[in-house]
Parts: structure tokens; C-alpha cells; sequence
């Protein structure tokens, strides 16, 4: 049993579906991330609640949170020895003209990926941490919560800093739209006929995500969301 699973491990194949299944989890929680977050259209009482009870789950909310930065840990070294593998490998029966293609894309999706990364550590630290603003950390709303409402606002109020989600999102979501696309070929469900309608999939949903989230910084620097 051991074996059949370091077997896997250490296989191609059995790697990319590490890496697929990984990008799966990490996707759902970053579109049950931005449902949550677009509660704050429906004002504070709404997204402080909500905020609440995430943190009232107490175990759990650490047991997921260990799971997701697993699943994050464990993508990015997955990813980094598949692709030091296939520079090993470069296949004979590839063109000149496809690998310079497939180069570019695993090159981009790395870029991408570590500036999601630096995004991500830079996040925790605004939001969750409260290190860059501690001033954020004694905000209270009216019946003694943490006011995420007025966090987020306040925190999207300064135009670098609601500039760098807005980039950082374009980013995620050429990411996810790639991701999607590899994770599909990886359980085979791709084929010359399918490819065009899945890649159109895989795009409308990234720009649904890069949009949802948007809509909050975009909303704070238009003045439709304030304090
Ligand atoms: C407009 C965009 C976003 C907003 C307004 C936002 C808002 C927030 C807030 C308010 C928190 C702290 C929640 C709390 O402790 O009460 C948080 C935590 C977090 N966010 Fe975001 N977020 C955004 C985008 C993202 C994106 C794109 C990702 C992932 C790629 C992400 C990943 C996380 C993670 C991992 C946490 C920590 C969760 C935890 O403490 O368990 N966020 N976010």
C-alpha cells in the first residue's frame, strides 16, 4: 500500500493530479472566499456577522486553515518538480514551435503563481494579522465586534493598496483560467472536441471571479461603498 502510494507520488502522472486535486480544493475555497466577501454589498451587519461566525467555529476554522495551507504548500512543490521534470525531459516528438508554447505557458503560470503567492502573504498580513494596519485591529462595530466592514473599506480607501488587489486578481484569475484548462486535461476530460467549449468555460469563470472580487476595491474607489 505504502509503496503503491510513493509510486504515485513519484510518478508524473500520479504528480499532476496531485497538483489538478490541490488547484481544485484552492479554487473552491477562493470562490466560497469572494461569496462571502460580496456580503459587504449588504452592508455591515451582514459581512461582521458573517465574519463572526467564521471565527465562532474555533477548531474547525483552524483545521480548515491547516488543510488550505497544506493544499498550498503542497501545489507549489508539486509544480516545481514537474516542472524541473519536463525540462529534463523535453520530448523528441514535440515541434520546435510547440514546446517554445508550452515553455511560455508553464513560465507564465510560475510567474503568476508566485506573484498570487507574494499577494496571498501580503493579504493575510492586511486583513487577517492586521500587521501592516494594527489601527485596524481595534475596529468595533456598535455591538462590540470586529468591524470587518469598516477594515476592508478603510483598507481599499488608499488607491496603491486597492491598485495591487485589483492586480494581484488579474493575476489570480490568468492563473485559474490556465489552471483550469490543465486540470481538465489532467483527468482526460479534454479532447479536440471538447477543448474549444472547456477553454471558454475555464476563461468565463476566471473573469467571473476576477469580477466578484473586484467589485469591492472597485466599489470603494468610486465612493459606492462607505464607512
Ligand atoms: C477584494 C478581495 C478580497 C477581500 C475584500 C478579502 C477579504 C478578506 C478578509 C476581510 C479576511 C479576514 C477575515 C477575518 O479574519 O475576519 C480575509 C482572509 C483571507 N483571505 Fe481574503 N479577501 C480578498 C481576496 C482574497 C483572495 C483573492 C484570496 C486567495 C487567493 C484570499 C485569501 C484569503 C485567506 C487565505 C484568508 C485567511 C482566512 C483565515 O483567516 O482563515 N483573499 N480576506
Amino acid at each position: 500500500m505504502t509503496s503503491l502510494y510513493s509510486r504515485f507520488c513519484n510518478s508524473s502522472i500520479g504528480r499532476k493530479w496531485i497538483v489538478a486535486l490541490t488547484g481544485l480544493a484552492l479554487i473552491a475555497y477562493v470562490i466560497g472566499h469572494m461569496i462571502g466577501n460580496l456580503q459587504i454589498f449588504m452592508g455591515r451587519e451582514r459581512i461582521n456577522a458573517y465574519a463572526e461566525t467564521l471565527h465562532s467555529m474555533g477548531p474547525l476554522l483552524w483545521a480548515v486553515r491547516a488543510f488550505l495551507l497544506a493544499a498550498f504548500v503542497v501545489h507549489i512543490v508539486v509544480t516545481i518538480q514537474l516542472t524541473a521534470e519536463n525540462r529534463r525531459a523535453r520530448p523528441e516528438r514535440y515541434s520546435v514551435k510547440e514546446e517554445r508554447r508550452a515553455g511560455a505557458a508553464s513560465k507564465s503560470m510560475i510567474i503568476s503563481g508566485l506573484i498570487v503567492l507574494s499577494f496571498v502573504v501580503y493579504h493575510l498580513l492586511h486583513f487577517t494579522t492586521n500587521t501592516t494596519n494594527p489601527e485596524f485591529k481595534v475596529l468595533e462595530d456598535a455591538k462590540g465586534r470586529h468591524d470587518v466592514y469598516a477594515m476592508v473599506i478603510h483598507g481599499f480607501q488608499n488607491p496603491l493598496v486597492a491598485w495591487f488587489y485589483i492586480t494581484g486578481m488579474f493575476l489570480l484569475c490568468l492563473h485559474l483560467s490556465h489552471g483550469f484548462q490543465s486540470f481538465l486535461q489532467t483527468i482526460g476530460a479534454n479532447s479536440k472536441k471538447t477543448a474549444p467549449v472547456f477553454d471558454a468555460g475555464s476563461r468565463l469563470l476566471a473573469w467571473f471571479i476576477f469580477a466578484g472580487y473586484t467589485a469591492i476595491p472597485a466599489a470603494v474607489l468610486l465612493h459606492l461603498l462607505h464607512t
